[in-house]
């Protein structure tokens, strides 16, 4: 499917588990809130056509100036992740045929991972998520005990951008599924294909003060100075 391709930026989460201080696309990653870094990131991609930005309802007018350089929407975010999302497909114009839906959290995000989604919509997938392989050997548990160890060849660890075309994404938030923490979950739900994609250790989601160090590191590296040993040539 040829035409633009329009990206939703669910930013609205409180960022609970990074402790207390700002809502989590607000928090500041070298100096600027990670949001910026997101939306900077995307804006990078030759791909990407409309932005719509899913910011916490009490904060929409201070995102709004602070993106206004970055061609961007801004529309309130909802209680759970889901609602973010559709507020923001709502606001998408209405010509986009196809939807990248990106977490703010995952800020540095290479643009080969959203090339590679949009590349796989433009090839005829209906639904494309990055993946890595699992690092950890993973077990089902109840309370204290373990039940279940779980072969780990076939797992996928899923990241963001996830790429669909328009009808399916907005079928699948119809139909409800909140029960589901991705939008390809919900899709799924719904009986159709989802594709892989290679994902990228770099789209890691900020979520735990870890991963802020983390964020840094890389970012710093990026940039030329202090590299993280093992991640420049
Ligand atoms: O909660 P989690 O870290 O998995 O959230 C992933 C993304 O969804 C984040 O970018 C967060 O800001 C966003 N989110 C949202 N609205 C919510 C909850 C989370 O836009 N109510």
């Amino acid at each position: 499917m040829s035409g633009p391709v329009g990206v939703l930026v669910p930013a609205a989460g409180a960022g609970v588990r990074l402790g207390p201080g700002a809502p989590k696309a607000l928090r500041l990653l070298a100096g600027e809130p990670l949001l910026v870094h997101a939306v900077r990131g995307l804006r990078a991609c030759a791909e990407v056509g409309p932005v719509v930005v899913a910011a916490p309802a009490p904060d929409v007018d201070a995102v709004a100036a602070l993106l206004a350089p970055h061609d961007v929407v801004v529309v309130a975010g909802g209680a759970e992740r889901h609602d973010s999302v559709a507020a923001a497909l709502a606001a998408l114009p209405a010509q986009v045929g196809l939807v990248l839906v990106h977490d703010a959290a995952r800020c540095l995000t290479p643009s080969a991972v959203v090339t590679a989604v949009v590349e796989a919509l433009r090839a005829g997938a209906g639904a494309v998520v990055p993946v890595l392989p699992v690092a950890d050997t993973v077990k089902r548990v109840d309370g204290d005990r373990v039940v279940a160890t779980v072969p780990r060849a076939d797992l996928r660890a899923v990241q963001t951008p996830q790429g669909f075309r328009r009808d399916l994404l907005a079928a699948a938030h119809a139909a409800g599924g909140q029960q589901h923490t991705d939008d390809a979950g919900m899709v799924e739900a719904l009986g159709h294909e989802v594709v892989v994609v290679p994902g990228s250790e770099e789209a890691f989601k900020v979520t735990r003060p870890l991963d802020l160090l983390l964020a840094e590191a890389l970012l710093a590296a990026r940039r030329g100075a202090d590299p993280v040993p093992g991640t420049r040539a």
